[in-house]
């Protein structure tokens, strides 16, 4: 049960309703954005404000501008897109606060939308500044956070405005993602996780948290190297974190302990560099050449991977299982991914890499939840409070 005040309820008519987004998206070099799932999976909140005559004002950082104004982190293209999702016009602001913004939102109507110009432009964002927290609460009578994504920092926008309001609730985006992610907690069984992705060191809270949860865990991507070397299977050049094989070898102490099983490639798609014009081979277990690199698991890991989803209740994905970049790597994690899709298991994947590529794929109406959160999301899964979301007032 989700235990903060949402949305739904609050008295949104005439008022400003100041709501916190996560429209941090993939822009390529001319300024087009590439992925607008961030976008999308706002609008319900967006629309509810609107629809019901409140004035919905939406702020949002994009990159890492470091407090300098960067004229390709403009929010402008997010407005255009917005605008046409909703079919209607979203003002765009040329800064987050000042006079202009005041005034703007000072003649805003009932049922209006106003974007404001990205938070990071200001460093005070970043650094959780009591004062650009209270010029930024000054624009709403109401707060709102629905930006999930961002939920695991501790800044002006997530944790110094809320605090200055007598309510602060959730948006549905954020409802949403908190209920489908606890499901973890509270799993129809058997819970089969699969782990992937390049690093071992972004994943082991998550890996550990795990462990205490699920009936089966999965260990795929380039951080199976790490694992395997730990077992002192030979990985050639395949990418490795030397500083984190002892923290895989006590993983693998404590699957033991917790009588949790573990399953990790058993045979590879090694190629001689991770381009696309490599040279590739498949090798079982214990055959990765030399100078060779691992770039995704191999048929024999796919049909052991897939048998053990096969009887699952809940999936719980994160991360690629190989180089997913290049298709020629991609095997491995298209046939986990439409396998999933198909499986009637409740699915959850897990933000960044594996959320592109089920969107990439056309998978994403088949999974039950795709979250819109990288490091939040890793956050969350390792049972780590997130601040954005414990600030917000309690039911
Ligand atoms: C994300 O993309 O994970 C969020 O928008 C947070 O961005 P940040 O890592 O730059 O804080």
């Amino acid at each position: 049960m989700f235990k903060k005040l949402t949305l739904e309820d609050l008295d949104v008519k005439g008022k400003r309703v100041l709501v916190r987004v996560d429209f941090n998206i993939p822009l390529d070099t001319k300024g087009e954005i590439t992925d607008d799932l961030r976008i999308t999976t706002a609008l319900p909140t967006i629309r509810y404000i609107s629809d019901n005559h409140g004035k919905a004002i939406l702020m949002s950082h994009l990159g890492r501008p470091k407090g300098k104004v960067q004229d390709d982190k403009r929010l402008t293209p997010v407005s255009k897109r917005l605008s046409r999702l909703l079919g209607k016009e979203v003002k765009k602001m040329p800064d987050c606060v000042g006079a202009e913004v005041k005034e703007a939102i000072f003649k805003m109507k009932e049922g209006d939308i106003i974007l404001l110009e990205n938070l990071r432009f200001h460093i005070e964002e970043e650094k959780n500044d009591p004062t650009f927290s209270k010029e930024l609460a000054s624009l709403g009578d109401l707060y709102v956070n629905d930006a999930f994504a961002v939920s695991h920092r501790k800044h002006a926008s997530t944790f110094g405005v809320p605090r200055l309001f007598p309510q602060a609730a959730a948006g549905f985006l954020l409802k949403q993602e908190v209920e489908y992610l606890d499901r973890v907690n509270n799993p129809d069984r058997p819970f089969v996780a699969i782990i992937g992705g390049a690093k071992v060191s972004t994943k082991v809270p998550i890996i550990k948290n795990l462990l205490k949860k699920v009936d089966t865990l999965i260990i795929g991507g380039g951080m199976a190297y790490t694992f395997l070397k730990a077992l002192g299977r030979p990985i050639g050049h395949s990418l490795v974190e030397d500083d984190m094989v002892d923290v895989a070898k006590d993983i693998l102490i404590m699957s033991i302990a917790d009588e949790v099983p573990i399953l990790y490639p058993i045979d590879h798609l090694i190629a001689t560099s991770m381009s696309t014009d490599a040279q590739t081979k498949i090798v079982h277990r214990g055959g990765i050449l030399e100078d060779w690199y691992g770039v995704d698991v191999g048929p024999l890991t796919i049909k052991k991977f897939i048998d053990c989803l096969k009887g699952a209740k809940t999936i719980l994905w994160n991360g690629p299982l190989g180089i997913c970049e290049i298709d020629r790597f991609s095997k491995g994690t298209r046939e986990l991914a439409n396998f999933i899709a198909a499986s009637n298991a409740l699915s959850i994947v897990g933000g960044g890499d594996s959320s592109a590529f089920v969107i990439k794929e056309g998978l994403f109406d088949k999974m039950t939840h795709v979250s819109t959160g990288g490091g939040a999301c890793l956050q969350f899964l390792a049972g780590e409070e997130l601040p954005g979301i414990s600030i917000l007032t309690d039911k």
